[in-house]
């Protein structure tokens, strides 16, 4: 079996988005599932004893970069459409190559995977990178508390775990990535591991009832306490992967800027609950359904004021997006970034177009303008790709956007979905 890219097929190297901004967003919008729950669901998936099956999975880069991870580790790897197939039986290598890592960092999750099955993982140090240092010292705490010894050799980091044995750990912070690497390796490890103030994401969910469906023990997930049963053997499950809720939100903004009528579908709104406050306390209207959201703008936006925090707080993945909103919103809008230490780099392009934005440490202070202009504009990171997007649709005259492989990392068919809601949107 081997991996299809298809991202890259259909990307034909085009890098550049070109948008004719002013008109209003208007139609349905179907969200994809979520990137940030399929990048360590198919890390988990090595962890099987027969094949796995996952349903919902997006075509996104990111997407083909975790398969290329689990494939060079000896794994066979199909992908059809929206669906991926993991067959792990020939795993038989524990290193994941520089780079695969240095694409996509994301891809240390597989080190808690591979430390159970094969009691080694050797991974490339994925180092900092645009929105910070964002050291991965928690993950490896982590590991270290359920037996591991790591050191770092040669720009790599080697785990080696003769056993790995329950254990209770505090994380210091609740971080994502660290609560997912420890739970996949508590899951196969002897006796019960629990994580105190673990990361409480949606995405943490869909892993953690990923996890039990192949036969584990893990309850707790979505709350800040997680406990681990740790079993000798998983097998293979069918998985479908929960909606994404920064998609969604994205969307949301994107047509509540435009001055829209938009319906996103295939959402869980209690996802969204912080999104949806500061959207209605802008003056949108958000009509909730079942699985769906309809935003409606009908008058001018107000300013928000609005702090980043871990789940169920407002998502850092959003403060981008939803700053481009307050770019045009009345008033003074105050914006505090809490999660990590350098997530601005949008600014700079923000004010390319117009946008009255000015940074004291860690807060951003938006006063909004009347309009915006279309001008050259870089995606420095995925979400400032968002954030540049939703301002583009909205600003007078042309914007052209650089960099849009960021965007393709986390955003599936955007300019269809875009195109499909009546935007003036083409690759270049
Ligand atoms: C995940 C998401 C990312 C999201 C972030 C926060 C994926 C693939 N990515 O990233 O989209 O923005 O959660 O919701 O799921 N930190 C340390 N030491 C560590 C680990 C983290 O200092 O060992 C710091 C980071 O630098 C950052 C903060 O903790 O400032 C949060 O990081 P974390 O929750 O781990 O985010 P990720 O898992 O990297």
């Amino acid at each position: 079996m081997a991996v299809v890219k298809t991202v890259a097929d259909r990307k034909d190297n085009l890098d550049k988005i070109l948008v004719k901004g002013g008109n209003p967003l208007v139609g349905k919008v179907t969200v994809s599932g979520a990137k940030n729950a399929v990048l360590p669901i198919i890390a988990a998936s090595i962890l099987a004893g027969s094949p796995v099956q996952i349903d919902d999975v997006p075509n996104l880069t990111d997407v083909d970069t975790i398969c290329q991870v689990i494939a060079s580790l000896g794994v066979a790897v199909a992908r059809d459409g929206n669906t991926v197939k993991v067959d792990p039986a020939g795993l038989d290598t524990f290193e994941a190559p520089h780079e695969l890592v240095s694409k996509m960092r994301a891809s240390v999750v597989v080190m808690g995977a591979l430390l159970a099955r094969m009691g080694k993982a050797r991974i490339s140090h994925p180092g900092g990178c645009a929105i910070g240092s964002r050291p991965i010292n928690w993950h490896l705490k982590g590991l270290e508390a359920l037996g591991a010894q790591i050191r770092i050799n040669h720009g790599y980091l080697e785990a080696t775990a003769a056993s790995l044995k329950g254990a209770r750990i505090y994380l210091d912070f609740p971080s994502v990535g660290a609560t997912e690497n420890i739970m996949m390796a508590a899951s196969m490890a002897k006796g019960t591991t629990i994580i105190e103030n673990s990361a409480q994401e949606p995405e943490i969910v869909d892993l953690a009832n990923f996890i039990n469906e192949m036969g584990g023990k893990v309850r707790g997930a979505g709350t800040n306490v997680i406990r681990i049963e740790g079993v000798s053997h998983l097998n293979g499950a069918v998985h479908s992967i929960i909606p994404d809720r920064i998609e969604a939100g994205s969307y949301l903004v994107a047509a509540a800027l435009t001055g829209g009528d938009v319906t996103v579908e295939n959402v869980i709104i209690d996802h969204l609950k912080p999104v949806l406050a500061k959207l209605r306390e802008s003056g949108v209207e958000v009509i909730e359904a079942d699985t769906s959201l309809r935003v409606i703008r009908r008058s001018e936006l107000k300013g928000i004021d609005f702090k980043t925090q871990v789940h169920p707080g407002f998502p850092t993945d959003l403060q981008a997006p939803m700053m481009a909103l307050t770019t045009m919103a009345r008033g003074t809008s105050i914006i505090t970034e809490t999660v990590f230490e350098n997530r601005f780099m949008h600014v700079e392009e923000l004010k390319r177009m117009g946008a009255n934005i000015r940074i004291e440490g860690r807060t951003a202070i938006v006063d909004g303008v009347a309009r915006l202009t279309g001008a050259q504009v870089k995606a420095t990171d995925l979400r400032a790709g968002a954030a540049l997007l939703a301002a583009a649709l909205s600003a007078e005259g042309v914007t052209e956007i650089e960099n849009t492989y960021h965007i393709d990392r986390g955003y599936e068919n955007i300019v269809e979905k875009l195109q499909g809601l009546g935007a003036q949107i083409s690759r270049a």
